[in-house]
């Protein structure tokens, strides 16, 4: 038998590119958007790259090993992907997730194994939360002071240089490769920035006239924005929005994208049901967020003939507690 996967590792990355033409078609774009499909990763999202390349380097510079526990502040997918992993390799895993996070996503991790906690359990945290204080580096610092006290490794996917450098080391080469070195525009949301970061610096060296679109949620579609809308989840604004909010890669990372655009989240709902209908592509919501940045880039007369490849973190399955798809 010389088809057998025998570890879930080796189904990381080569994900396919996918063009949704129909969609194309409907909406008269002007240049092809393509698709890159992230939960094709094991684990089901684009945080297998990351998660898997932190551990393996942590292992490698002999910073853990197995039998010890790794912490992580997540708001789902990482947690999932490094549950995942860490499991087969032999380590606990403990992660801290945002407050208001939907119980599917607890209950998913403790499916994996893993033990979920709130951020706010942490003091320091719950304090700076009291005081409407609440920032990156505040939860960065609490959960790094948590692991400390208790010897855990604290992983630390905001920080971390191995999780941009998996995009750097993969997707870039895949996006690359798979159009054959013509990919002129790229597109994606951020949450930690990995992804920007790591695929765009890839992807600028090969060709330095690409154009590198960040792409954020508005304000009304931003978590705890009060306004009745959904937000966009796992991704943070990093533009016209006070530092304490940005991660620390997004902070120092201004030369890497050329343009930013805003979407809201009724919008991309739109769009989302709409590709499902026309195409059978099935987007979770920053995903969505993602493709209607593209599609409005694709409608720009400049842009005609231009190919742009947009980043599709995961799929709609963890989203049916949202409006994005009623
Ligand atoms: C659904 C979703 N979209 C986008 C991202 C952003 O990825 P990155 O952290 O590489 O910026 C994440 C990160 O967790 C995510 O979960």
């Amino acid at each position: 038998m010389g088809k057998i996967t025998r570890s879930l590792e080796e189904l990381v990355g080569n994900t396919p590119l996918f063009e949704p033409v129909r969609y194309e078609e409907n909406h008269k774009l002007l240049s092809k958007v393509l698709v890159k499909l992230e939960w094709f990763n094991a684990s089901g999202s684009i945080k297998a790259r990351a998660a898997l390349n932190m551990l393996v380097e942590a292992e490698k510079e002999g910073k853990i090993h197995p039998g010890d526990t790794i912490v992580e502040a997540t708001s789902g997918n990482t947690g999932i992907a490094l549950a995942t992993f860490a499991a087969a390799r032999g380590y606990k895993f403990k992660a801290f997730l945002e407050d208001g996070s939907s119980q599917e996503r607890f209950d998913i991790l403790k499916a994996y194994g893993a033990e979920p906690a709130l951020q706010s359990d942490i003091p320091s945290i719950k304090a700076l939360m009291d005081r409407d204080e609440l920032s990156m580096d505040g939860i960065i610092e609490g959960v790094r002071n948590y692991s400390e006290e208790h010897g855990y490794y604290f992983i630390n996917q905001m920080e971390n240089e191995h999780n941009p450098e998996a995009h750097y080391r993969t997707t870039g080469p895949e996006i690359w490769d798979q159009t054959d070195g013509k990919t002129d525009i790229f597109v994606a949301m951020a949450g930690t920035g990995g992804t920007l970061l790591g695929t765009a610096r890839y992807l600028k060296e090969k060709n330095p006239s690409l154009k590198v679109v960040g792409v954020q949620a508005d304000e009304a579609s931003r978590i705890g924005s009060g306004s009745g809308q959904d937000a966009i989840d796992g991704v943070a604004p990093f533009r016209n929005v006070p530092t304490r909010f940005t991660t620390p890669f997004m902070l120092n990372s201004g030369d890497q994208y050329d343009e930013v655009i805003e979407v809201s989240s009724l919008k991309a709902s739109q769009t989302a049901k709409e590709l499902l209908a026309s195409d059978g592509l099935f987007l979770g919501s920053s995903a969505a967020g993602a493709f209607t940045a593209a599609e409005e880039l694709a409608l720009r007369p400049e842009n005609a003939g231009k190919n742009i490849v947009v980043i599709a973190p995961d799929d709609g399955t963890k989203y049916m507690s949202l409006n994005l798809y009623k």
